[in-house]
C-alpha cells in the first residue's frame, strides 16, 4: 500500500501544480446597438432551472455558478417565480467561508448569493425533485419550496446544471446520482406533454457528453451543450495558486470553467443579438484557448477539434440544434446593461482563467487549507484527510481493475471495461442493470464518491458484457473483502459530505 500512496502523491501534487499557460487578448469594438422593443416576445414565458448538485466548502464552485446564474438571468428580467433553484446552500454560513452570507463567482468577487431563492436546499436537493420541477409535477415534490416549471406550450426553458459527473450519471448532493436514461425520459415526457416550446440545457460536469451522447433524439426540441464530450472531465477554474487567483483569503475554486465562460460571455455581449450558437462557440474558443493553449493559432470562434484525448475537455452541442440560431435572450432574457457590449467584448473583457480538473480540485483545497493551518493537531487532520483521501481513491482505481480481471482476464479486462461506443449509442443498454452494479460494489467496496464516477463507464461495459449481479458480487468480495469502508459508506460523498 506504501508504493501506491506514494505514487498517488506524486501524481497528485503534479497535477495540482502543473497547470498554467498565458493568454493575449485581442481588443474589442465596442458597437452602438439599437434596442428592440420585447413585443414580439407575445404569451411566451421564460422558465429556469438551476442546479448545484455538490454540496461542501471543497466544492464551493458548483453553487457559486448556479448564484451566479441567478443573478444573470434576474438582470435578464426573468421572474423569480420562473427560476427553480436547487442548491444544497451551505456556502453562505459556512465556517470555512471567509466572507460570512456572501458567494463570489469571479476573483473581483461581487455577492452573487443574495436573493437567490431557497427552494429547495440541503436533503431537498434529490434527483426525484429534480424530475418533480421540471415535470412540474407539484404532486410528486418532497419538501422544498414546492415551485415548479409550470409551463405552457408556447414557452421555453433553459436548465443550467453544475456538478461533478461521470459516464452517465450527473451528481446530486443527496443519493441516488442523477441517470441519464432517467433523465432522459424525463425530458422527454415533458415533451410529450407539450410542456414548451424549445429548451436549451447547459451542464458543467465531467464526461457531461454521455448525458446526451446516443441519448437524445433531435426532435424533443431541445439544444444541449456540454462542458466536455463523454470521456474526458471538465474543469475548474479561479483556483488558489493560479491566475488570476481567487481572493486571497479563498482556499477554494470559486468557478468552473465552461460555466463562467457562458456566464461572462452574456456578461458581456448584446443578448438580442447574439446566437445561442455564437456563444457555444465562444465558449468552446475560450475554453480551448485556456486549456489547450490553442487559442492562438485559432481561427477566432472556431470550435476546436482536437484528437489529443489527454489534453482538457471539448465542449460540445447536442439535440435540435436549429434551435442554436436563436437569440440567447429568448433563454437568458435582456438587460440594457449590456446591450452595447459588442460581438467580440468577450475576447478583452474574459480574464484568462487556469483550470484544475472537478476532480482534483477537493485535493487542491485540502492542500491548501493544509498549508495555511497553523495550528499542529488541525495540520495533522488535514494530511489524515488528504492521504484517506489518496488512497479511498487509489482503493477504488485498483479494485475496479482487479474486478475487471477476475471477470475478463488480465489481457482483456481493461480494455473491455474502458471500451467506448460509438457517439450515436448510450453508454449502456441496461440502465437499471447500471444501477444495480454501483450499488453492489458501494456496498462491499464503499461509497464511489465524487471521484469514482469516472468509473462509470467500467460498471455500463460489465453490464454490456452480460455479467450477472451474482458474479458481480463475489468479484466486489474478491476485490473489497477486508475493505474498512466505514468512512465511505454509500450514503456518504466522500470527504466534503
Ligand atoms: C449582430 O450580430 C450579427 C451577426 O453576428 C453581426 O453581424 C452584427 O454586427 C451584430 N450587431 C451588433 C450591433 O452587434
Ligand atoms: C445563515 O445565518 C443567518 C444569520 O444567522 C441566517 O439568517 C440564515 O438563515 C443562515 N442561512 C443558512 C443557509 O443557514
Ligand atoms: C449605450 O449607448 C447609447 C448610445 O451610444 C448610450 O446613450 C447609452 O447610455 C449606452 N448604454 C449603456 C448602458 O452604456
Ligand atoms: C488546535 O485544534 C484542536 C482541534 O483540532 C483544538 O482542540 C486546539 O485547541 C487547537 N489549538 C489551538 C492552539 O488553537
Amino acid at each position: 500500500m506504501a508504493r501506491f500512496r506514494a505514487s498517488g502523491c506524486v501524481l497528485c501534487f503534479a497535477l495540482l501544480f502543473a497547470l498554467a499557460l498565458p493568454l493575449a487578448f485581442a481588443e474589442g469594438t465596442r458597437m452602438p446597438m439599437k434596442e428592440d422593443s420585447a413585443a414580439e416576445f407575445g404569451s411566451s414565458t421564460r422558465w429556469a432551472v438551476l442546479v448545484a448538485g455538490s454540496s461542501g466548502y471543497d466544492n464551493y464552485r458548483h453553487q457559486a455558478d448556479v448564484c451566479h446564474a441567478y443573478q444573470l438571468l434576474r438582470k435578464g428580467g426573468l421572474k423569480d417565480e420562473n427560476i427553480v433553484v436547487l442548491m444544497y446552500d451551505d456556502l453562505a454560513n459556512n465556517s470555512l467561508n471567509p466572507r460570512p452570507g456572501v458567494i463570489i463567482n469571479n476573483p473581483k468577487g461581487e455577492d452573487v448569493y443574495a436573493g437567490v431563492p431557497k427552494d429547495y436546499t440541503g436533503k431537498d436537493v434529490t434527483a426525484k425533485n429534480l424530475y418533480a420541477v421540471i415535470l412540474g409535477d407539484k404532486s410528486a415534490i418532497e419538501g422544498g419550496s414546492g415551485k415548479v416549471v409550470d409551463s405552457k406550450p408556447n414557452d421555453r426553458i433553459f436548465i443550467f446544471y453544475s456538478d461533478h459527473g461521470g459516464p452517465g450519471v450527473l451528481g446530486m448532493p443527496n443519493v441516488p446520482f442523477v441517470y441519464a436514461k432517467d433523465f432522459m425520459d424525463i425530458l422527454k415526457k415533458k415533451h410529450e406533454s407539450n410542456g414548451y416550446k424549445e429548451m436549451v440545457i447547459y451542464v458543467e460536469s465531467c464526461e457531461s457528453g454521455s448525458l446526451f451522447d446516443g441519448l437524445i433524439p433531435n426532435n424533443l426540441d431541445i439544444y444541449v451543450t456540454t462542458a466536455s464530450n463523454s470521456e474526458e472531465s471538465s474543469w475548474a477554474t479561479y483556483c488558489p495558486g493560479m491566475d488570476p487567483l481567487p481572493p486571497p483569503e479563498y482556499d477554494t475554486c470559486i468557478g468552473d470553467l465552461y460555466s463562467v465562460s457562458w456566464m461572462e460571455d452574456s456578461e458581456n455581449s448584446n443578448l438580442r443579438n447574439e446566437t445561442v450558437k455564437e456563444q457555444y462557440k465562444r465558449v468552446s474558443y475560450f475554453y480551448g484557448c485556456v486549456i489547450h493553449q490553442h487559442c492562438v493559432v485559432q481561427v477566432k470562434g472556431r470550435t476546436l477539434n482536437l484528437k489529443d484525448r489527454d489534453s482538457g475537455s471539448h465542449v460540445m452541442e447536442y439535440g435540435t440544434t436549429t434551435i442554436s440560431n436563436e437569440k440567447l435572450y429568448l433563454y437568458q432574457g435582456f438587460h440594457p446593461f449590456n446591450s452595447n457590449a459588442s460581438k467580440n467584448s468577450l475576447q478583452s473583457s474574459f480574464i484568462t482563467p487556469k483550470g484544475v480538473t472537478q476532480r482534483d480540485a477537493d485535493l487542491l483545497f485540502m492542500w491548501k487549507m493544509y498549508e495555511r493551518l497553523d495550528n499542529r493537531s488541525k495540520k495533522k487532520e488535514t494530511l489524515k484527510d488528504i492521504t484517506e483521501t489518496l488512497n479511498h481513491r487509489l482503493h477504488l482505481d485498483n479494485s475496479i481493475d482487479f474486478i475487471g480481471t477476475l471477470m475478463f482476464g488480465e489481457v482483456k479486462g481493461p480494455s473491455i471495461l474502458a471500451a467506448v461506443k460509438p457517439s450515436d449509442v448510450p453508454l449502456v443498454d441496461d440502465w437499471n442493470c447500471l444501477k444495480v452494479m454501483v450499488r453492489v460494489f458501494e456496498s462491499h467496496c464503499g461509497s464511489l464518491t465524487q471521484y469514482g464516477m469516472k468509473h462509470m463507464r467500467a460498471f455500463a461495459n460489465i453490464c454490456n458484457n452480460g455479467i450477472s449481479k451474482k458474479a458481480m458480487e463475489d468479484a466486489c468480495i474478491s476485490a473489497c473483502g477486508g475493505y474498512n469502508s466505514e468512512k465511505w459508506s454509500p450514503l456518504s460523498h466522500g470527504y466534503s459530505a
